[in-house]
């Protein structure tokens, strides 16, 4: 409930997570596999929204999800980060924490992190401080930080700012970030929690070509300290990511693999990729 009031203080829509109870069940990661969807269902007024999916992300991976429009890719990320709950299904992270009986809260506690389209960085505060604050929702950290940052605090902020390619705008208020450093910003922001899973819903949408450049570089760099799921419909964008590819239509896997054979293959042609 506190963490609700905060987080509509602030105006994000980012769950703070030094309040919650602490998720007592240890990422297990002994198979590989972080992520796994298998079954899952949702409705919306009997209308599919989601249709027996199944999905597997493995340990470190980066892997792009692409599909039209309603095909179900938001809906997915909503059901992994307990937003929305589905009707059938299970849903597990690691081999031991069900996603299906964890809060919203929980979940983002236990290191899956979700960036939303918008960017929701605060705007009267410096890119540092943007950080800093980001640290303080973890609440292992919160209450030592009102005093004073440690060293290892501090060191991480530069960490994230180096991998995020803000060190130049450190102590530039937000607000006046392009569009696209906001975007950097806002993930330089949920690395501050040390996410072992991040979720990515159209990363590139109102950027330049040069930010998209930078935004694939960065989500290369991601990937092997935690795994990462980005759903994007710019082709070019995907395509430089260079990593598999999952293709959602109407709520099911369509086809999965490189991008080279998702793009060949005839059933993606015939409902995504026709006019690309
Ligand atoms: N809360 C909701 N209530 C009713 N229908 C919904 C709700 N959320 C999503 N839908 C429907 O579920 C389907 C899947 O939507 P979703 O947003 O997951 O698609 P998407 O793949 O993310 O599409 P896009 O590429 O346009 O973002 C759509 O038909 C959408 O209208
Ligand atoms: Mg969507």
């Amino acid at each position: 409930m506190m963490g609700t009031t905060l987080h509509s203080m602030a105006d994000r829509t980012h769950v703070y997570n030094f309040m919650i109870p602490k998720v007592t069940d240890e990422l297990d990661l002994r198979h590989g596999t972080i992520l796994y969807l298998e079954g899952i269902t949702v409705s919306f007024d009997g209308f599919k929204a989601i249709n027996d999916l199944n999905l597997y992300i493995d340990t470190g991976e980066l892997r792009c999800i692409i599909g039209p429009n309603g095909a179900g890719k938001t809906t997915m990320m909503d059901v992994i980060t307990g937003k929305t709950r589905p009707d059938e299904g299970s849903c597990w992270f690691g081999q031991r924490m069900n996603l299906l009986r964890m809060s919203e809260a929980e979940i983002a506690e236990a290191g899956i992190g979700r960036k939303f389209q918008k960017p929701t960085v605060f705007e009267k505060h410096s890119v540092f401080e943007n950080l800093e604050l980001a640290m303080a929702s973890n609440k292992k950290v919160f209450p030592t930080l009102v005093a004073k940052l440690s060293g290892e605090q501090r060191d991480h902020i530069n960490e994230v700012v180096e991998t995020i390619g803000l060190e130049q705008q450190l102590y530039t208020e937000a607000g006046y970030l392009s569009h696209g450093q906001k975007q950097w910003l806002e993930i330089g922001m949920l690395l501050m929690q040390r996410p072992k899973l991040l979720l990515v819903d159209e990363p590139v949408a109102g950027m330049t070509h040069q930010e998209m450049d930078k935004t694939a570089e960065l989500l290369k760099t991601l990937a092997g300290n935690q795994s990462v799921i980005v759903v994007e419909h710019d082709m070019d964008f995907v395509r430089s990511l260079d990593s598999p590819v999952t293709v959602l239509h109407q709520g099911s896997v369509l086809a999965e693999g490189s991008m080279e054979v998702v793009q060949n293959d005839q059933r993606v042609i015939d409902v995504y990729l026709g006019g690309d």
